[in-house]
C-alpha cells in the first residue's frame, strides 16, 4: 500500500498516459475520457499547443508570484477578460483552484458589502474550504464542521416564488452553480436566473456564478453568463481554465476591481507564469478549433441520437451533459466501462454525467453513441 492519502475513489486500472480525448494504461489500453479528467482536460490530454507552450515557458521562467510583474500575466488576464468580454467581468484575479475562487469571491463580498450572510442553493456544489464548504449543499462532506460554518441561507434551486421570500438587503452574496453538475446536470429557467440577478442587484447581494465546471466555453457559449444573458459581480473559475495545470480565477466588474487596494488579494502561487502560458495556449486552441462551436454542435448531436430503451433523456448544454437513465446508472457506467469509456457518476443514482474534452474527435462521438445503443435490457 502506498503512503498516499486518496481523495476519491480512482478507476480500476492504472492510468499511465494521455493523448486527445484518450488516456491510457500502462500496455497501451485506450479508454474514451469522457470524464474528461474530472472536467479538467478542456483541450483533451496533452495538446501539442499546450505541450509546447508549457515547455518554452519552462524554460524562461518557472515561478514567480506577483512580486514580480510579468508580461505573460497581463497577457493572460487580458486574454481571460476578453473571452468574458459579454458578461460584464472585466477584471481577473488569479488563484490555484475551485475553492480557493469561491473563497476569494465569498471573503471580498463580506468586505464590501459590511454583511455578514450568505445565500446558496439545494444541491449547490462549491469547493471544501471553509466558506466554499458552507455555501455547498452536501451533508456528507459539511457536517462535521457544523459549528464552524458561516451563516447561510439555503434557497430551494430553481424556485422562482422562493426568490420573493428572501430578505436580499441583509445578504453579503449569493452563489450559484448556472447549471448544477453534482446534483445531476440540474439547470433552472431564465426567467428565474432573471429575477435572481434582478433582486440581488437591487438589494446591494453580489451575485457569484460559480462557472468552474460551465466555463471556457464547455457549455457552447464562453460562459453561462453569455448563455443567460445575465451579468453577474463575479464569475469564479478553475478546472480547464489552463487545461489540467492547476489555476483558478475570479473575474470581477470593473467596479470591484477598481475598488481594491494593494494587499487585498494575495496567492503565492497565483497567476505563475506556467498557469499563465497554459491559459493562453487554451484560449488560442478554443480561438483556432472552435472548440465552442464544437461543443455547441456536439451536445445538440447527444440530445438527439443518445436516448433510447436506456437513456430517457439528456440533460444540461454543450458538452456538460447528464444520461437519466431508466435504470441505475451504475450498470451503464459499467457497461461503458467495458468498452473503454469513462464517465462519471452524480449524487443522483439515474444519472450519468459527461464532460468530455471540448476536443472530441467524431470517432469517439459515434463510439459513445453505438455503446448506449448496445447495452442490453433485461
Ligand atoms: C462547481 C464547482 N465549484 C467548485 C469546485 C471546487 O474546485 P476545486 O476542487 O478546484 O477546489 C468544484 C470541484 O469539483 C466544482 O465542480
Amino acid at each position: 500500500m502506498s503512503a498516499l492519502v486518496s481523495g476519491y475513489q480512482p478507476f480500476p486500472f492504472l492510468l499511465d498516459h494521455g493523448a486527445g480525448d484518450c488516456v491510457y494504461d500502462p500496455s497501451g489500453k485506450a479508454y474514451i475520457d469522457y470524464y474528461g479528467g474530472h472536467c479538467v482536460a478542456l483541450t483533451g490530454h496533452c495538446h501539442p499547443r499546450l505541450v509546447e507552450a508549457i515547455s518554452a515557458q519552462a524554460q524562461r521562467l518557472l515561478f514567480y508570484s506577483t512580486a514580480g510583474e510579468l508580461a505573460i500575466r497581463d497577457q493572460a488576464a487580458d486574454a481571460l477578460a476578453e473571452f468574458a468580454q459579454n458578461t460584464g467581468t472585466s477584471r481577473v484575479f488569479f488563484v490555484n483552484s475551485g475553492a480557493e475562487a469561491n473563497e476569494n469571491a465569498l471573503k471580498l463580498a463580506l468586505k464590501l458589502s459590511g454583511r455578514q450572510r450568505f445565500a446558496s442553493f439545494s444541491g449547490g456544489w462549491h469547493g471544501r474550504t471553509l466558506l466554499a464548504l458552507s455555501v455547498t449543499d452536501d451533508p456528507s462532506i459539511c457536517a462535521p464542521y457544523g459549528e464552524q460554518l458561516a451563516e447561510v441561507q439555503r434557497l430551494p434551486f430553481a424556485d422562482l416564488e422562493a426568490l420573493e421570500e428572501v430578505a436580499w438587503s441583509e445578504l453579503a452574496a449569493v452563489i450559484v452553480e448556472p447549471v448544477q453538475s453534482m446534483a445531476g446536470i440540474r439547470t433552472a429557467p431564465l426567467a428565474w436566473f432573471k429575477r435572481l440577478a434582478q433582486l440581488s442587484r437591487a438589494h446591494g447581494c453580489f451575485l457569484i456564478f460559480d462557472e468552474i465546471q460551465t466555463g471556457m466555453g464547455r457549455l457552447g457559449h464562453p460562459f453561462a453568463a453569455d448563455w443567460l444573458g445575465i451579468q453577474p459581480d463575479f464569475i469564479t473559475l478553475a478546472k480547464g481554465i489552463a487545461s489540467g495545470v492547476p489555476m483558478g480565477a475570479v473575474l470581477m466588474s470593473d467596479a470591484i476591481g477598481a475598488s481594491l487596494a494593494p494587499g487585498d488579494l494575495g496567492s503565492t502561487f497565483g497567476g505563475g507564469p506556467l498557469a499563465c502560458a497554459a491559459l493562453l495556449a487554451t484560449l488560442r486552441v478554443i480561438g483556432e478549433e472552435q472548440l465552442v462551436q464544437r461543443a455547441a454542435s456536439l451536445g445538440a448531436r447527444f440530445k438527439q441520437e443518445l436516448p433510447g430503451p436506456w437513456i430517457d433523456r439528456v440533460r444540461g448544454e454543450g458538452l456538460l451533459l447528464g444520461l437519466q437513465t431508466r435504470q441505475p446508472a451504475a450498470r451503464l457506467r459499467a457497461h461503458l466501462y467495458s468498452r473503454q469509456i469513462l464517465s462519471g457518476a452524480a449524487s443522483d443514482p439515474h444519472l450519468l454525467r459527461l464532460m468530455p474534452p471540448l476536443t472530441l474527435s467524431d470517432e469517439s462521438v459515434s463510439r459513445l453513441i453505438e455503446a448506449c445503443q448496445s447495452v442490453e435490457a433485461s
